[in-house]
């Protein structure tokens, strides 16, 4: 049995990874988290034993052991890395619309944290996994079917997107200059149950269960990736067990044929809700579509949802059976849309 260090393991698709992860590993997990606004020990429910202030105080216990710290703590990510076989690297700042209020925080956990993390991987010779985003290729002319693969140049549009394709470079070049031993992959949008209130799908899916429209940035015509979380963190564990040392991977679905208006228009179908046009994200990028092509052919990977209207279905009835989950956070979310006209 290892030791797997997950970090931003209280988040959307960390805490998603957890949960799959103990069932496919005999792994004891170890998670770190900052327990930002994003992050929700919820998450993680039942499944942990929890320290607040260092590993050292409690006995070793269960499966998962929850640590609460910051990624960009040189001294803590040396201690954590250091009993960790494997570390699988999820925490991050991770929404474009806070990106644009506030860039700081972006650039402290998506980089610094990141140089941090990959500092204690070298000095202790961990298998590092690095989870990034499709965004940092920038994006696609919309009403073609391009496709962004492996080697397709960085062109982040955003301070989130930036900051992750600064994170991606320095894994790169520590593997390249320090012979780190790392993987990356870069994945499409995710979707599912645990997403925070903020991002697009749960955003609408909670409006409508609260009598509010949902919300459609600008025209609507751009086009998303979508994945349903399980396979993205399907993919991950496929890396993780078969990928070759040094190597990216693109993860997506094969979903990019749907608009954020045909998206909406899904959910208010499922849902009896309706959608108003609201003002639109600056600098928006228009299409993102993933060609994961390698993952399928050199690790067999194939994602279980293929049916964007099944897997949007199955996330409103998570969220209409999880309303304590979220109902506290949402009029505040909305608050600050509303500050920006969204
Ligand atoms: P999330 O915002 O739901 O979760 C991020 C987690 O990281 C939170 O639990 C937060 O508390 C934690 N965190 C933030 N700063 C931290 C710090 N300094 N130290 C320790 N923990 C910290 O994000 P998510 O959607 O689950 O995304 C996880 C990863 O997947 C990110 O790296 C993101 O870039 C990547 N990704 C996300 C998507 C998507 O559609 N959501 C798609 C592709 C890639
Ligand atoms: P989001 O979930 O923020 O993910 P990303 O910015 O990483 O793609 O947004 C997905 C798409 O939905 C994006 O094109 C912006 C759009 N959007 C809306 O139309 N309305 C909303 O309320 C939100 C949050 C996003």
């Amino acid at each position: 049995m290892g030791e797997m260090l997950v970090t931003g393991g209280a988040g959307f698709i960390g805490s998603n990874f957890v949960r799959m992860a103990l069932a496919h590993t005999d792994d004891r997990i170890v998670v770190v988290d900052k327990l930002t606004y994003a992050g929700n020990r919820a998450n993680l429910a039942g499944l942990e034993q929890g320290l607040e202030h260092g590993r050292e105080q409690g006995p070793k216990q269960g499966r998962v052991e929850f640590v609460r710290g910051d990624i960009a703590d040189a001294e803590l990510m040396d201690r954590l890395v250091a009993s960790a076989d494997t570390v699988v690297h999820f925490a991050a700042e991770s929404h474009n619309d806070n990106s644009l209020r506030d860039p700081g925080a972006f650039v402290h956990t998506n980089v610094v944290g990141t140089y941090a993390l990959l500092e204690a991987v070298r000095a202790h010779g961990a298998r590092l996994h690095h989870i990034s985003t499709d965004e940092v290729f920038g994006d696609l002319p919309l009403g073609t079917d391009e496709r962004f693969t492996e080697s397709t140049p960085y062109n982040p549009s955003s301070p989130y997107s930036a900051t992750k394709a600064g994170s991606d470079h320095l894994v790169r070049a520590w593997v390249r200059s320090f012979g780190i031993n790392a993987t990356i992959s870069n994945c499409s949008n995710n979707y599912g149950p645990y997403q925070h209130v903020e991002k697009f799908i749960p955003r609408q899916i909670t409006n409508i269960l609260t009598g509010r429209p949902a919300k459609l940035y600008g025209s609507g015509a751009q086009v998303r990736d979508w994945i349903h979380v399980d396979d993205h963190n399907s993919a991950v564990l496929a890396i993780l067990e078969h990928g070759t040392p040094g190597e990216t991977y693109n993860i997506g679905a094969d979903q990019a044929a749907v608009s954020n208006k045909e998206v909406v228009e899904l959910i208010c179908e499922l849902t009896g809700g309706t959608y108003e046009h609201v003002a639109d994200r600056p600098g928006h990028d228009l299409r993102y579509a993933m060609d994961a092509s390698k993952l399928r052919r050199e690790l067999g990977w194939r994602p279980r949802y293929t049916d964007l209207r099944e897997g949007l279905a199955q996330t409103v009835a998570w969220y209409r059976e999880h309303v304590r989950w979220w109902e506290g956070v949402k009029d505040g979310v909305e608050k600050q849309y509303a500050q920006s006209g969204q």
